[in-house]
């Protein structure tokens, strides 16, 4: 049963993409990088942007993730309605994250949008932490009906 590593990796990496958003936020490099969905030097980071360009990387690898954690939470064995609703939640503010994030650089870091951007990452979090706990519970029990 690999669908709750799959989870509570994807909420590890969600955790240090969060922080990181918070560095950058705190260091004043929000704008490093003007451009989306690239900087200016392509895909190979450069040391004027690099915070900026590990949030991007490390967001695109969250969102591979957490969206694959939505499909598995459908798909996994004795899957419930509460998984699949925190599951794909979780895969809908991912997805709106990104697209959120292209929209805190297009508005070159207006307040309002980097505090959804701020309150939609935690929403974000509590989905896919609820999904980790409730994957590590299924797991649990389907161990023990096979016993
Ligand atoms: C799942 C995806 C993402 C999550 C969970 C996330 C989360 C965060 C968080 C928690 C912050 C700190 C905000 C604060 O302290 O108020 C932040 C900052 C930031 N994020 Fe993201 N982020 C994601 C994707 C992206 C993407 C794709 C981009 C841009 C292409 C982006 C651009 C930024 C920028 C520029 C800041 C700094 C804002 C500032 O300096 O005021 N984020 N992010």
């Amino acid at each position: 049963m690999y669908f709750k590593y799959l989870a509570l990796v994807s909420l590890v990496i969600l955790y240090s993409l969060m922080f990181i958003g918070g560095y950058l936020q705190a260091s004043g490099q929000g704008l490093s990088c003007p451009e989306w969905p690239l900087c200016p030097s392509g895909i190979l980071p450069s040391a004027e942007y690099l915070t900026e360009w590990i949030h991007r990387l490390i967001a695109a690898a969250t969102g591979v993730l957490i969206v694959a954690t939505a499909v598995g939470s459908w798909k996994v064995k004795g899957s419930e309605m509460k998984i699949r609703i925190t599951g794909t939640l979780a895969g809908i503010l991912a997805v709106s994250q990104i697209m959120l994030g292209a929209i805190v650089i297009d508005t070159k870091l207006h307040a309002v949008i980097v505090a959804i951007h701020n309150g939609a990452g935690i929403l974000l979090f509590a989905m896919a932490l609820l999904t980790t706990l409730f994957a590590f519970r299924l797991a649990r029990a389907t161990i023990q009906t096979k016993v």
